[in-house]
């Protein structure tokens, strides 16, 4: 495992340190450099761990900031096993590692958290309803589609609109697509859209269909779980979307029953424990109004930090990102308690603008509470560049200054 690699190897730190740590404390591999694994690098300098990312370009988000950010893709196993060679435990950033590339891992012996095993219901979707389903975690009503005629049948047993999710691949609703009538599932145009979301097949090969849930909010669990089997809960989480993206994190969900804030974190409990989930656990829900009050679905897994969980770096005593570190390293978990009466979260999604320096001045100088986190990407309309964040006791006034803030590194500060 902790063999050199040649020097003409690419994947050799060009900084001449040693691929393994040799202090006795550990290294993690994390799979994939965006700003889920940019932002595991502060409480990894704290616990004196290095990370190594396996990064898809020098520039990407999390290789910006780790000094040792070997380049290589994902579906490539020779990449990941030199990352794992250096590494004492692999995580991940992004779910989508081919299924035959863990496995070979595994068999290699790899520490791999979380492993295949549990990976596998974050990364494909009809997977987590069918074991969701036979565990008795409450679902949206479901089925798998391999024909036009299989999403009709199902708009008119479930009624229309319906919702289509492509199994593997989307991420912030690329791969989700909300069909209005049977009109609108013409031949061929859902196979145009599942191939232009990148990964999954063609319709033949199975999507999944959803009855369209009216929700009055969308909430999120966000747990951990270590190997020895210790849990930690955050509180649950309110999450905003807009187009399918997240836009807003209100922490704690405000008006939510302590009954219903135990049951909704037990789910997330149960749901990591059942599926021996190693790391850090975001159960995405949708809060609908049932016979004896309200009641929560499960929307869907993600078996890494979560975007519904970037409060906890300024909001909780452990942020999720030290937290999914102490778990796939086995060490205790931390505490989850908030450090504040409300934290609100706004993503920062890129504008038109892409010199944000000045923006950022301004806004440091007008909210010195505000905490600003940028994630070092090229700015693109629309994409997630980064978060703000603001902790205090009025929740009216931490959502305006965090929208606010959020708006004008968007360059669209009067929205
Ligand atoms: N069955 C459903 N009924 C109503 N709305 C839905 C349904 N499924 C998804 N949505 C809406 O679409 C959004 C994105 O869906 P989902 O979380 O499945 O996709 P994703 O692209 O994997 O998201 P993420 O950004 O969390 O990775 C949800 O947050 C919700 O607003
Ligand atoms: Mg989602």
């Amino acid at each position: 495992m902790s063999q050199a690699p040649p020097s003409s190897d690419p994947l050799t730190p060009s900084n001449g340190r040693p691929e393994r740590s040799t202090d006795g404390f550990p290294v993690v591999g994390i799979v994939g450099a965006g700003q889920l694994a940019r932002m595991c690098q502060p409480p990894a300098v704290g616990l004196s761990t290095t990370l190594s990312v396996l990064a898809g370009a020098p520039d990407e988000s999390a290789a910006l900031v780790i000094p040792d950010a070997p380049i290589g893709s994902a579906d490539d196993l020779d990449a990941i096993r030199r990352l794992a060679a250096r590494s004492d435990v692999v995580t991940f950033d992004h779910e989508h590692v081919p299924g035959d590339v863990l496995a070979a891992l595994e068999r290699d012996g790899v520490s791999l958290h979380p492993t295949p095993a549990a990976l596998r219901f974050a990364q494909d979707k009809i997977a987590m309803r069918r074991r969701l389903t036979e565990l008795g975690f409450p679902c949206p009503r479901w089925a798998v589609a391999r024909t036009v005629g299989d999403v009709v049948d199902f708009g008119e047993s479930t009624g229309w609109p319906v919702i289509a999710k492509t199994p593997r691949g989307g991420y912030d609703g690329k791969g989700v697509r909300r069909l209005p009538d049977a009109a609108a599932v013409q031949e061929g145009a859902l196979d145009d859209w599942a191939a232009a979301v990148g990964e999954p097949g063609p319709l033949a090969d199975g999507i999944l269909v959803e009855e369209a849930v009216p929700f009055v909010r969308e909430l999120a669990a966000v747990v951990a779980r270590n190997p020895s089997g210790e849990t930690a809960a955050w509180p649950i989480v309110e999450t905003v979307q807009a187009d399918g993206i997240c836009t807003e994190v209100l922490a704690p969900a405000p008006d939510l029953s302590s009954a219903a804030s135990r049951a909704a974190t037990e789910t997330a409990v149960g749901i990591a424990e059942t599926l021996g989930v190693t790391g850090v656990l975001a159960v995405e829900l949708f809060e609908v109004v049932g016979d004896d009050g309200p009641a929560y679905l499960v929307n869907e897994l993600a078996m890494r930090p979560h975007n519904s969980g970037h409060w906890t770096i300024d909001g909780a005593v452990t942020s999720q990102f030290e937290q999914h570190l102490r778990a796939v390293l086995d060490l205790p978990l931390g505490s989850t308690e908030p450090r504040s009466r409300w934290t609100v979260m706004a993503n920062v999604l890129g504008g038109e603008d892409d010199d944000l320096y000045p923006v950022l001045r301004r806004l440091l100088a007008d909210d010195r509470a505000l905490r600003v986190h940028l994630y070092g990407k090229q700015v693109r309309p629309g994409r997630k560049i980064g978060h703000v964040t603001v902790c205090g006791d009025d929740l009216a006034q931490l959502r305006t200054r965090a929208r606010r803030a959020a708006d004008h590194l968007r360059g669209a500060p009067d929205r």
